[in-house]
């Protein structure tokens, strides 16, 4: 078992963790009813299981429709009613079983429902297991743009069993996987060369990820200023996936972004010229971009703070070489 710590809770990770699930639950939670929220995909594929691995519990599930779209206010809304309905109360335990969808929405009714509840993560995606799961961020959707409203929510303990993942389809591994090699590249070039020659991360691999995640997470928690370089390859990225009215998926879309970063680095003198060819080969073999890559110029209109990026710039993330990073400000793009 491998226990992470974070300031106020354990991140718990080991294959077959599941089975150690209702005593490691148990230790922090001393109701016997348990409100789980997942989608429909890991519901089909999970329930019997996760069902026998807490003897110890009533268990009520709310499922929700797989996808970004459950992250909605009307979704939210609906969430809480039903587990009002169901009996939920202040002492009892939410658990966000899923992917990333799952454990934002999760993690934000239980950090507002009756002003904060019990909160545990099972990440199921690998996005979830090495990003959306650790920081304590979560969130929903509004129609003006995503992750508008949240809260920062702590769980009581993350639990990962890396084992959930082999029933995730090549292209959400993908798209998990895109955010690992982003954080490689800021932080950890013994993880970069590590994953280069697989397909499949190991345990050694998870951890490092979450790792340099949490060791951000922990000296800036509020995303006031170091926590801004995991938005590396993410300015463009988003452009991106704003311009395809999000049907790029957000690892494809960040993938490009995070090329973009290494050209505009690369023409600053900010970033070694040899890497390009390193990291876009690994992404093409994931197929995270292929050739031929997309230009920023046609994508500058939806740079966020698009005014402000002709006067006074962005602030920016550069990678100097494979796992150094840093953050510049008053960054300005031209055609
Ligand atoms: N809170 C944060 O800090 C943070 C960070 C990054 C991303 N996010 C959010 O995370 C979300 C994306 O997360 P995601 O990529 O996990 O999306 P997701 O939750 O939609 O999961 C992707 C797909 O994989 C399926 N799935 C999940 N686990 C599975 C399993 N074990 N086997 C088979 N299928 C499985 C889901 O049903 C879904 O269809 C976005 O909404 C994003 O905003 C949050």
């Amino acid at each position: 078992l491998i226990k992470l710590k974070t300031k106020n809770y354990n991140i718990l990770i080991a294959d077959n963790l599941i089975n150690n699930f209702d005593e490691l639950i148990k230790k922090s939670y001393h109701k016997d009813k348990i409100f789980i929220i997942t989608d429909q995909n890991v519901f089909n594929l999970y329930e019997k299981k996760i069902t026998k691995s807490l003897p110890s519990f009533k268990l009520y599930f709310h499922v929700l429709k797989p996808g970004e779209t459950s992250k909605s206010f009307l979704n939210y809304q609906e969430t809480i009613n039903s587990l009002i309905n169901k009996g939920i109360k202040k002492d009892h335990l939410i658990i966000g079983f899923g992917g990333g969808v799952v454990g934002d929405l999760a993690g934000f009714i239980a950090g507002t429902l009756y002003r904060g509840i019990n909160f545990i993560q099972i990440p199921t995606s690998l996005l979830a297991v090495v990003d959306s799961s650790i920081g304590s961020k979560t969130g929903i959707d509004l129609e003006l743009g995503k992750n508008l409203v949240g809260v920062y929510k702590d769980p009581k303990v993350v639990l990962i069993d890396p084992l959930f993942l082999n029933t995730l389809s090549t292209k959400e591994y993908n798209n998990g996987l895109a955010e690992v090699i982003k954080m490689a590249l800021i932080r950890d070039k013994t993880l970069f060369n590590n994953i280069k020659d697989k397909n499949k991360l190991t345990i050694d691999d998870i951890v490092r990820t979450i790792n340099i995640k949490r060791k951000i997470v922990r000296k800036d928690p509020f995303e006031k200023n170091l926590r801004m370089l995991l938005n590396f390859g993410h300015t463009f990225g988003h452009a991106i996936e704003l311009e395809s009215n999000f049907n790029v998926k957000h690892g494809v879309a960040i993938s490009y972004g995070m090329l973009i970063s290494i050209e505009e680095g690369i023409k600053r003198g900010i970033t070694k010229h040899d890497i390009y060819d390193e990291v876009k080969d690994l992404l093409i073999k994931h197929n995270l971009v292929k050739e031929p890559l997309l230009s920023k110029d046609k994508y500058l209109k939806y740079l966020k703070h698009d005014k402000k990026n002709l006067s006074s710039g962005l602030n920016f993330v550069f990678i100097k070489e494979i796992g150094k990073s840093l953050i510049k400000s008053g960054v300005i793009f031209n055609d």
